[in-house]
């Protein structure tokens, strides 16, 4: 396989300012200096698995403009195959980031090109989908582009990571193919919340899901229950869930200094595809991805702080 791991998925210049707490809706807050930084949650991972040696590529779009051209400099300087970047359309997708003094951020999309990211798009690149041992999606693309991307992964044999971020609902055959889903507390609460969050129930113990379970791994084996093959729950400090057909396993990560939380997900998950592409099993890859994740909140922004694999705690 000439890739590791093909990343489709979002670029975008994230605005950073620091505040001291988040504002709460109608209130104005001073934040820091701002700072531009390469970001979006494919580009994280294309650039977080490059960094650790992995064959990495993107399929993106990005505007002609500046922001486009800081993240085409920082992918080619991770070593990430940039051949499937597509430029035009909209302005590069720009997020809006507060973090606060704990290091916890909160985090407004624009996704500008990256909404112009369309499933014939993704049919062109099919190819390259193909030729890759992984294909690793996030949700700020369209969600028929990713559709797209995953039904192209299946049907070549491709491994299909997902991380529903933001949160939307998933047709049943994209969920069925995750292996694994990836999410944080938040996201598997949402799509738990969501009646189509999912594969609609069909076994009868599942057929209501009355409340939501109250601790993460029960969270995680409900996701489960909805179809796919295996599901990772990140933790933050915690390290990780791991929940697949041998049950649900706690892997605890590093204890680190926080100083930015932004795109610690991305790390942990552009780490982890790319050890399932190395044919490690899943608990081993979330053994050195919550590593990965660990190293990344240390230090500002989200690709600014990926480590090589050298400097992991
Ligand atoms: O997950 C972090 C990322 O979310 C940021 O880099 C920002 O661009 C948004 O996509
Ligand atoms: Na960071």
């Amino acid at each position: 396989r000439p890739l590791d791991v093909l990343v489709v998925g979002s670029a975008n210049a994230d605005l950073v300012t620091v505040v001291e707490r988040h504002p709460a809706p109608g209130e104005t807050v001073l934040g820091s200096d701002l700072t531009v930084h390469p970001g979006g949650k494919g580009a994280n991972q294309a650039v977080a698995a490059a960094r650790l040696g992995a064959r990495a590529g993107l399929l993106a779009r990005v505007g002609d403009d500046a922001h486009g051209r800081l993240l085409a400099a920082s992918l080619a300087d991770a070593g990430v195959d940039t051949g499937p970047v597509l430029t035009g359309g909209a302005p590069t997708g720009v997020a809006l980031i507060a973090v606060d003094g704990r290091g916890d951020n909160t985090i407004v999309v624009s996704p500008g090109a990256n909404g112009r990211l369309t499933p014939a798009d993704v049919v062109d690149a099919r190819a390259v989908l193909a030729s890759a041992a992984v294909v690793s999606l996030q949700l700020e693309i369209p969600s028929a582009s990713v559709a797209a991307a995953v039904r192209t992964a299946v049907a070549a044999g491709t491994r299909v990571v997902l991380n529903p971020s933001p949160p939307a609902p998933l047709p049943p055959d994209v969920l069925a193919a995750c292996d694994p889903l990836v999410v944080n507390e938040h996201e598997a609460r949402a799509l738990l919340r969501s009646p189509t969050g999912g594969a609609p129930a069909t076994g009868s113990a599942d057929a209501a899901d009355p409340a939501e379970p109250a601790d993460a791994a029960g969270r995680a084996e409900a996701l489960r229950r909805r179809g796919p093959r295996s599901v990772v729950v990140t933790l933050g400090a915690a390290g990780a869930l791991v929940c697949g057909p041998q049950g649900t396993e706690h892997v605890p990560a590093p204890a680190v200094e926080a100083v930015d939380a932004t795109g610690a997900g991305d790390a942990f998950t552009g780490a982890l595809a790319w050890r399932l592409a190395l044919g490690e099993d899943l608990a081993s890859a979330v053994r050195f991805a919550v590593r990965v994740g660990a190293a990344s909140v240390t230090r500002p922004g989200a690709q600014t702080s990926y480590p090589a694999a050298d400097a992991l705690p």
